[in-house]
């Protein structure tokens, strides 16, 4: 929003009296005194007017949640539970999810109330790598490193898949690394490999963001030092 429509809702002034509050150098956002009228405001600025608040600074939250199998990636469902079922913090209500995992999924899930932080690590365009450990029901040809590699056609979505990493571990046992996150994109892309089914899926980490070998299923955490 911006500040003179926020000043003006807020004060009941009207954008002409907002203007000329902040054009009078008496609106303070951040602790400073605010110059620019049609600057954006966010819920994290605090703003004053006259030295009264007019809105106080939200604070920034971001977590992490180990999600164990069965758990909806999602903030509310008349059915399942949710991730937002396991968290306890004054807060919560303010989180969404930064990218999804299955239900039948394990492992990293972020949450936040910052949509441009949650945006940042979501876009593909953004490129930021999502890690996954993938047990699988038969043994994965060397072949589909390439086929990984190379993309696939999805036709409901009508693209093609990124490049993506694949490292066979062990037989039956694979590193997928990602830059996207489309619906069931793991599952489609092994599926496309002589019908492989997979038996578990897990997400180490996004981006910078790595699970915790101390955060059990179901724990969360507080992601400190992020602004
Ligand atoms: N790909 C999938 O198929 N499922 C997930 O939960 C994540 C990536």
């Amino acid at each position: 929003m911006k500040l003179e429509d926020l000043i003006a809702k807020r004060l009941g002034v009207g954008t002409r009296g907002a203007r000329a509050l902040i054009l009078g150098g008496r609106v303070a956002v951040a602790g400073e005194i605010a110059v620019d009228h049609r600057r954006e405001i966010s819920r994290f600025d605090e703003v004053l007017c006259e030295g009264a608040v007019v809105q106080a600074a939200m604070k920034r939250l971001h977590l992490m949640l180990h999600k164990p199998a069965g758990i909806l990636s999602a903030t509310s469902d008349p059915v399942h539970r949710t991730v937002l079922d396991l968290i306890d913090h004054p807060d919560k209500d303010t989180l969404h999810l930064a990218g999804r995992l299955d239900r039948s999924s394990t492992g990293l899930v972020l949450l936040t109330n910052d949509g441009r932080w949650s945006e940042a690590l979501s876009d593909p365009a953004t490129k930021v790598e999502k890690v996954y450990l993938v047990g699988t029901d038969r043994p994965i040809p060397v072949e589909a490193v390439e086929r990984f590699a190379e993309g696939f056609w999805f036709a409901t979505e009508g693209l093609t898949t990124r490049p993506a990493h694949l490292e066979i571990l062990e037989e039956c046992l694979a590193r997928v690394t990602l830059v996207e996150g489309r619906y069931h994109q793991i599952k489609r892309m092994f599926h496309r490999i002589d019908g492989i089914r997979l038996t578990s899926l897990h997400r180490v980490r996004i981006g910078p963001h790595e699970l915790p070998g101390d955060l059990a299923a179901g724990q969360w955490r507080v992601i400190a030092g992020i602004d």
